[in-house]
């Protein structure tokens, strides 16, 4: 498996609505090493999600996934999730405020709020159709995820922009408690993600 490089923003992939993924494309030997490299990326950056598109693919094909630390049992978990042609479908119109982040907006964080229930239909990496209904973190990272297949950053869904802050200052001025413990746990001064956002 490769750790693949991060598109950052500016760069038009980016920008551009991804193409689907055709059945028989999947079933490539090249297809299927491609998804467990994104899945190696995703996790050498410790995010908790990643899209093609962030790694110059330009096709509809997603990963997620969060593990978090058992001193937090509150702390929102989901299992690693393989995404191929994702559509989703709000299923409430009661809203989640959520500080993003994104691997190709390093270092900075926005509020964001975004529809607390959605339904997921897509393919796994066989191509047998799934449909689940994720909420909470895990709606807002299937979400953020989504969005990148659209050529959507996490900035043009901010209400306000005003609200993006960089790390430190969102850790300083706007993050929860709980937030603060997982600064101890990655040493002072570590910019590390902890984990918590969408990337
Ligand atoms: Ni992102």
């Amino acid at each position: 498996m490769a750790i693949l490089k991060v598109a950052q923003l500016g760069h038009p992939v980016l920008r551009r609505r991804a193409d689907p993924v055709s059945p028989e494309e999947l079933q490539t030997p090249e297809f299927q090493r491609f998804i467990d490299d994104l899945i190696e990326t995703m996790r050498e950056y410790e995010g908790v999600g990643l899209a093609a598109p962030q790694v110059h693919v330009s096709k509809r094909v997603a990963v997620v996934e969060s593990h978090r630390n058992p001193r937090y049992p509150e702390a929102p978990e989901f299992p690693l999730t393989v995404l191929v042609n994702p559509v989703l479908t709000p299923l409430t119109d009661e809203a989640i405020e959520w500080w993003e982040g994104c691997l190709s907006i390093p270092g900075m964080r926005g509020r964001v709020l975004r529809p607390r229930k959605v339904k997921v239909e897509a393919q796994d990496r066989t191509g047998a159709p799934t449909v689940t209904e994720v909420e909470g973190f895990t709606a807002v990272v299937h979400q953020h995820e989504t969005d990148h297949l659209d050529g959507i950053v996490y900035f043009d869904r901010m209400e306000d922009l005003r609200e993006l802050a960089f790390e430190r200052e969102y850790r300083m001025h706007w993050a929860k408690p709980e937030d603060d413990d997982d600064e101890d746990e990655n040493g002072p001064g570590g910019d590390e993600p902890d984990g918590e956002e969408p990337r």
